[in-house]
This record gives C-alpha cells, structure tokens and sequence, in this order.
C-alpha cells in the first residue's frame, strides 16, 4: 500500500499517536514516520494506536487478540434486549475480553467468566480488567474443558466462524496480522460452535440464555439444529444481515 491509499483522517489519527508517544505537539516527525511505515506494511491501525473504544470502555489491543468488530459492539445491544439481570455470566472465546468486561460493566451484580484457548489472550484481557477496573474471572480453557461448574444463566461467544478453505480469501491485514486462532473455524467454520452446543447438551443450568454471534451464512441451518433448545430466534446486525443466535434452555 502507498500513502495515497491511506486516506486523512487515519494519517491525523497516526500523527496524534506520534504526539502520545513522543509527548511532544511538535517534534514527533521521527515516531511518525515509523508508524506510518508499520501501516504502510499493511498493520492494522487499531494495533498500532493500541487501543480501542468499545460500546462504553476501551479495550487495549495487540497482536496477541483479534481486534473487536462492530457487529461484537453491537452484540452487546442484543444482550441487552433478552436478559434483565444475570447472576452468573460465561464469555468464550474472550479474546480481548471486551464482552466479558462489558457484561460486569453492565450487570455490575453479576459473577462473570470468562475463558480462551489461548493464554496470551487471557494475558491481555486480563490486562483490560486492570485498566477498566473491572473484576471478571478469566481463565485459560479449551471451551468449556476447564469450566468447573456449567450453571450460568447467561453464556455468550463469539468463536472463530470463517471456514478454512476461506482463510486465503481474508484481506491481507487481518490474516498477516490477527491470530489465526482467533478466525479459523475449520473445515465448515462450525466446528466450535458445534462442539460448544455439544458440550451444552446435558448442562444442568436452569433458565440458561445462549447468545452467538455467527457468520451470516451460517445463520439459516444454524437455527434449524438448535432442536433441543427454545425461544430459537436470528437477530440482526446494524446492516440488516441474520448474524446472532439467540436460544433458551
Ligand atoms: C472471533 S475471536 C473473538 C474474540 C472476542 N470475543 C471478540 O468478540 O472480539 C474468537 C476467540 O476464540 C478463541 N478460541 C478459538 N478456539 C477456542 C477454543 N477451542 N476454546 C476457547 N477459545 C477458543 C480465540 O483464541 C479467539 O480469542
């Protein structure tokens, strides 16, 4: 990419990011200069900038997670609309944490885990409970393997969904960059979205309120195998695709 591409208002945003670094409003060419080439090698700017603002908080971020998308923010508006007041909150697949804090910053009376495969992840979001002063319970876990007790009234996730045949496909920022953890989802992109409901077969949890945030395409036959569950229902995302599962148990 040459600099034309990169247009204004994200060469203002990198120019602030060299004045945050260098503390100066003036002499900040040198920092500058090495932020923009990090971009112009196709870096992602939240990682360069570092942080992020999500729905009422700012998450840090780094390559060690997958920068939280629109349709995540907007997961939390979903949320909101089905429950009134968990007791006991699961996030997986965590990433950055930033569900997993929005949740406790929303249901400040709620218990909230929270588990990722990955430990640098857990690291991070971690990190993101310090800065935002929130107390959620993050801990390494592949799904629910490490999970001790299943009896959540709310489990929330948003795992990897891309198929693996489509991972080329990816622009080249998120797939040099972002975790490949964080997006494969194997051969169909169901695969742990499909062992999560597994493992929720036989949950002794009472009321338990299920919300994913799937790939659009998936979204049709992805309802039609929720059978064991009630009130299935497909919610929308701000541009009208079938992106979250909402179900009950
Ligand atoms: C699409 S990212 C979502 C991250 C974050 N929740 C968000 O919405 O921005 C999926 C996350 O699932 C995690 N993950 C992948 N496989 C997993 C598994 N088997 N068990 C737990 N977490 C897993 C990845 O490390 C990654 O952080």
């Amino acid at each position: 990419m040459g600099i034309q591409n990169i247009p204004e208002h994200e060469l203002a945003r990198l120019r602030e990011k060299a004045k945050e670094i260098t503390g100066s409003q003036f002499d900040y060419q040198s920092s500058y200069t090495d932020l923009l080439s990090r971009r112009l090698n196709g870096e992602p700017l939240q990682y360069i900038e570092e942080y992020v603002p999500f729905y009422s908080i700012q998450i840090n971020v780094d390559q060690r997670c997958l920068i939280p998308r629109p349709e995540t923010e907007y997961m939390i508006e979903i949320i909101k609309n089905n429950v009134i007041a968990p007791k006991k909150i699961l996030d997986v697949g965590t990433g950055s944490g930033c569900i997993a804090l929005m949740m406790k910053k929303l249901f400040p009376d709620s218990e909230v885990h929270a588990v990722d495969i990955s430990n640098d992840a857990i690291t991070l979001a971690k990190e993101n409970a310090e800065i935002n002063n929130l107390e959620v319970n993050f801990y390494q876990s592949d799904l629910l393997t490490n999970v001790e007790k299943l009896d959540f009234d709310l489990i929330v996730a948003n795992l990897p969904y891309i198929p693996t045949s489509n991972l080329p496909t990816l622009q080249k920022e998120v797939i040099d960059y972002e975790p490949l953890i964080a997006l494969d989802g194997g051969e169909d992109g169901l695969l742990y979205i499909n062992k999560l409901l597994d493992n929720l077969k036989n949950t002794d949890s009472n009321d338990l309120l299920l919300v994913l945030e799937v790939d659009t395409s998936h979204a049709q036959s992805l309802r039609d195998s929720f059978t064991d569950w009630k009130d299935v229902k497909l919610e929308k995302d701000l541009v009208e695709r079938d992106r979250y599962i909402v179900a009950r148990k």
